[in-house]
């Protein structure tokens, strides 16, 4: 079953203006290392990981990305039989995914895959650079700026310390060649 929802989420991120399949496959990879770090359930957190920005991908919706993506996940993962407490937890993780703090991740799972969510932005320098310099039209200045804190508050979003183990180097060295004043 993971592989059919993998291969459709793949097909969803062809041609798209942003690399989803590039963050999509980074989120799968850290929520697969934390889950195995954390005895964590791998599966709920792999397929959580593929779904969490499903409307985005799709709608490029993305305001209440995760609210309407954890009920598109559900639907989806009904059609493959998949046991109603599981989807209940891939739920909690999609829905909790996001900086909305209406909803706060509270399995291990769920802190799982919003850790990996905002891991998967250290492993994109240049994508997010492409997106302030390219697509926003910033200024050098502005673009450090944006960039600096769109790192803090990924860092700020690494919820579990093996998260921020993971992250520590590149944190460092993002800030070292985006020159933050210390
Ligand atoms: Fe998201
Ligand atoms: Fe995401």
């Amino acid at each position: 079953m993971i592989e059919e929802i993998k291969s459709m989420i793949l097909e969803l991120c062809k041609d798209k203006e942003w690399d989803w399949k590039a963050h999509v496959e980074s989120v799968v990879k850290y929520s697969k290392i934390l889950a195995k770090q954390l005895n964590a359930d791998d599966e709920v957190c792999e397929l959580s990981a593929w779904l969490h920005d499903i409307i985005k991908i799709r709608d490029g919706k993305r305001d209440l990305h995760h609210v309407n993506g954890s009920e598109e996940a559900v639907k989806i993962l009904e059609k493959h039989d998949y046991p109603k407490e599981k989807i209940q937890q891939v739920k909690h993780c999609i829905i909790t995914h996001s900086s909305d703090e209406t909803y706060i991740p509270e399995s291990i799972e769920a802190k799982i895959v919003a850790s990996a969510d905002a891991l998967s932005h250290f492993d994109n320098l240049l994508a997010l650079a492409h997106y302030v310099f390219v697509l926003k039209k910033e200024s050098v200045n502005q673009c450090r700026e944006t960039l600096l804190k769109k790192y803090e508050k990924s860092w700020k979003k690494l919820l579990i310390p093996e998260a921020k183990e993971i992250a520590k180097p590149k944190y460092e060295a993002i800030k070292l060649i985006l020159g933050e004043q210390n």
